[in-house]
């Protein structure tokens, strides 16, 4: 250093930092490819293995028939996206079983088509539409305003941290949050939304009745079975996370989400 002048040094030094980022930057890069990389082999193999057809069968040797087979006249139930898909089986499903339902769909036409569809097939009267689309804000707000004071019970298809965290929040009240997966089903959303995963198992998806099995399960069954915050798949608790996927979340991050989630909707933490 005692030869050289200042000026190169300093810009010696600079290098030296440049080429340490690009180092570092590079490694991250490699880090988060092969993540991903690891994440789609592990989450390909366990869905080909787990979420098809053959592997409802499979499970299904464990199924009693006997938990199906509970009537929940009287039980509320709101069923989102309930005019086709999984969310109508199970809307189906719940009504052929008694229960009160809440179809919460986006079109007048097609909620009113499923809504005779379900009350032709089971005989069940108690099926209302309500015409809801769910990416509104001020629709889901309305929404809500006017069944919350009625409703004893609710069924939400939401994300696995999110009910982990709004069980450990409620538990003193009795309030059991569930999440499940349905498998892969052969539904009108996935053949649009997904041509090539849908060609590719042509045959191998489940059928929308098979897709609709656990969430109507867990419909049925009593809470004292279930844990809540947990989360299912073919009538069983199921692992929430693959193996070093690093697919969980920080307690940090499920509270901001939680505290975004409150703001937009204008609810206090006390609420
Ligand atoms: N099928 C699978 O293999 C699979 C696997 C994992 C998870 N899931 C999840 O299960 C759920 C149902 O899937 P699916 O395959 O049965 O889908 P689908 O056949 O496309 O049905 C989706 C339903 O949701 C309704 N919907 C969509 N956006 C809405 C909005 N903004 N407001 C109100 N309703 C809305 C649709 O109504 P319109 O008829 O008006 O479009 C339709 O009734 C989805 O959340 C999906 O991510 C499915």
């Amino acid at each position: 250093m005692r030869d050289l002048p200042l000026e190169k040094a300093k810009a010696q030094s600079e290098t030296c930092s440049t080429l340490r980022c690009e180092v570092h930057i590079s490694l991250t890069g490699l880090t988060l490819f092969l993540l991903r990389a690891w994440r789609q082999l592990t989450f390909g193999t366990y869905g080909y293995l787990n979420f098809t057809k053959p592997g409802f069968i499979e499970h299904s040797k464990n199924f009693k028939a006997e938990d199906m087979e509970t009537r929940i006249d009287g039980k509320n139930c709101i069923v989102t996206g309930a005019n086709s898909g999984i969310g109508f089986a199970t809307a189906e499903g719940l009504a052929s079983r008694g229960a009160t339902i809440y179809m919460v769909c986006r079109n007048k036409e097609r909620g009113e088509a499923a809504q005779s569809k379900i009350e032709s097939t089971t005989g069940n009267q108690n099926v209302h539409l309500e015409v809801c689309n769910l990416s509104s804000l001020s629709d889901v707000k309305s929404f809500v305003g006017l069944q919350i004071a009625n409703l004893k019970s609710y069924i939400f298809l939401s994300q696995v941290a999110l009910t982990e965290k709004w069980a450990e929040m409620n538990k003193s009240k009795g309030i059991g949050f569930y999440s499940m997966h349905p498998g892969w089903a052969e539904t009108a959303g996935v053949a649009k939304s997904l041509p090539s995963f849908f060609k590719a198992l042509s045959g191998k998806l489940r059928t929308n009745d098979e897709g609709a099995d656990t969430i109507i399960w867990l419909a049925l069954q009593p809470k004292e079975k279930l844990v809540s915050g947990a989360f299912y798949f073919d009538r069983a608790e199921a692992p929430k996370h693959l193996m070093f996927a690093a697919t969980s979340c920080s307690h940090e991050f499920i509270d901001s989400v939680i505290d975004s989630l409150r703001c937009i909707s204008g609810i206090s933490a006390q609420d």
